[in-house]
């Protein structure tokens, strides 16, 4: 892999493992990038050798080529092997929390009524300009820790509680800063277009965002992507033509929050705008599905959401059946989806979406992955890859997710390197 492809921020301080070999793998899931997403290209028996932070050889122990077997080992102890998860839709660095919104939802009020008496999402924009850069960092920090216990070595990082030039950047900064602290690979999106906040009216904070705050992102280098969110009560189809046309004009691809609470068309409006992945789809028509599978976005299942918002689940089985790759994320914020437990949003995945457990372990890595334009490096372990995976103390895939237990994660390495 060359530099030139890798994109998102500069992770200079990321220093590889040393050279090694992991062996007594007991189920390897490669999760290799051909077939369907029910194949997971499962090897037993098996050993991965790495170097420079990147995978040299996997396949079944005994054939181990001779180069590498003085190469430091590591036992797997029989465990289970996937590739490092990849989180490829959240909002992780917010102020406060809200859980007095989940109380007042489960007493029968609706999402939409809560954010429209000054709750939801323009609350965390409140709490999120409040807070002290350090407290955002910290907050960010330590969930970031935690999902590299559950096995996640790639986060998404959506902008979204600023909703002002500063504010944005300061959040897309402190992913940038965040980079430089942990060695999970971050990525970051801009999603000014989440609410139109109190100061503007529409058309003004539209301005804003198009003229200056697209243009500073993309001169910073603060985000890969552009999303947002197209819903009663926030932007409109044509609203996300401007928006994301204006982002793709400084490089920043489209990706989009549609049809969570209605269906406001937004399988077309993926594949009209060239969506690399559209976000939540509860709501999706068959010939909306019909329109990404032909453009070939990705679509991306956020369980969570479904549940705490008590809404239907996105069909995912329907969205394989047509062709379209499903990725797996968590959508981790403080309204909608308040866990970063991309293990359990797996599992519900299953049970709700109706994915085969190979199929949502594919879909957290290799086509989450492919969510983020992030393929070639991660999502698979697979020669050339970045050496990122995961120790898990289950059988295969259909029993990790079939009897869920309390984190069975035992090691995560991100680059070579175990972390402690
Ligand atoms: O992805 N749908 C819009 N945005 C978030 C929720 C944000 C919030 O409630 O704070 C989501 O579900
Ligand atoms: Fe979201």
């Amino acid at each position: 892999m060359t530099d030139e492809h890798v994109i998102g921020y500069a992770r200079t301080d990321f220093e590889p493992g040393q050279d090694g070999v992991l062996t007594d793998i007991g189920w390897l899931a490669t999760c290799a990038d051909h077939g369907s997403q029910h194949e997971v290209h499962a090897i037993t028996d098996a050993a991965i050798a790495y170097s420079g932070g990147r995978i040299d050889w996997v396949g079944p122990a005994r054939d181990l080529p001779g180069m590498y077997r003085d190469r430091r080992a590591h036992s797997a102890e029989g465990r289970m092997v996937i590739p490092g998860l990849v989180d490829c839709h959240t909002h992780l660095v917010f102020g406060g929390w809200r859980a007095d919104e989940f109380r007042r939802r489960l007493a029968g009020e609706s999402y939409l009524d809560i954010a429209a008496s000054g709750g939801g999402i323009k609350r965390t924009m409140k709490q999120t300009r409040e807070a002290s850069g350090d407290a955002l960092k910290d907050h960010a920090m330590a969930c970031l820790r935690e999902m590299s216990r559950l096995g996640v070595t790639t986060v998404e990082c959506k902008s979204g509680y600023g909703l002002s030039l500063d504010d944005e950047l300061r959040i897309l900064r402190t992913v940038a800063e965040l980079q430089s602290q942990t060695p999970q690979r971050l990525i970051g999106t801009l999603l000014a277009a989440h609410v139109v906040p109190p100061e503007f009216d529409k058309e003004a904070y539209i301005g804003m965002i198009v003229n200056e705050l697209i243009p500073a992102v993309s001169r910073e280098k603060l985000a890969v992507f552009n999303d947002i969110f197209v819903e009663e009560g926030a932007f409109t189809s044509d609203d996300a033509r401007r928006v994301l046309g204006a982002g793709l004009q400084h490089g920043l691809r489209p990706k989009l929050h549609v049809d969570q609470l209605h269906d406001v068309g937004g399988g077309h409006l993926a594949a009209e705008v060239g969506a690399i992945s559209a976000d939540h789809l509860e709501f999706t028509s068959p010939a909306g599905r019909k329109a990404m599978a032909a453009a070939g976005t990705v679509a991306v299942c956020l369980p969570f959401a479904s549940l705490y918002l008590n809404q239907p689940p996105m069909d995912g089985r329907a969205f394989i059946e047509d062709g379209v790759e499903v990725a797996v994320a968590t959508d981790f914020n403080p309204g909608s989806a308040p866990s970063y437990d991309l293990p359990l949003a797996l599992m519900l995945a299953c049970t709700m979406s109706r994915l085969t457990p190979a199929e949502a372990l594919k879909g957290a890595t290799l086509m989450a992955a492919r969510a983020l334009d992030l393929d070639h490096e991660v999502g698979s372990i697979e020669p050339g890859k970045s050496a990122d995976f995961v120790e898990l103390s289950a059988d295969n895939v259909d029993q990790w997710l079939y009897h869920f237990r309390p984190n069975v994660c035992k090691r995560t390495w991100i680059g070579g390197r175990a972390l402690s």
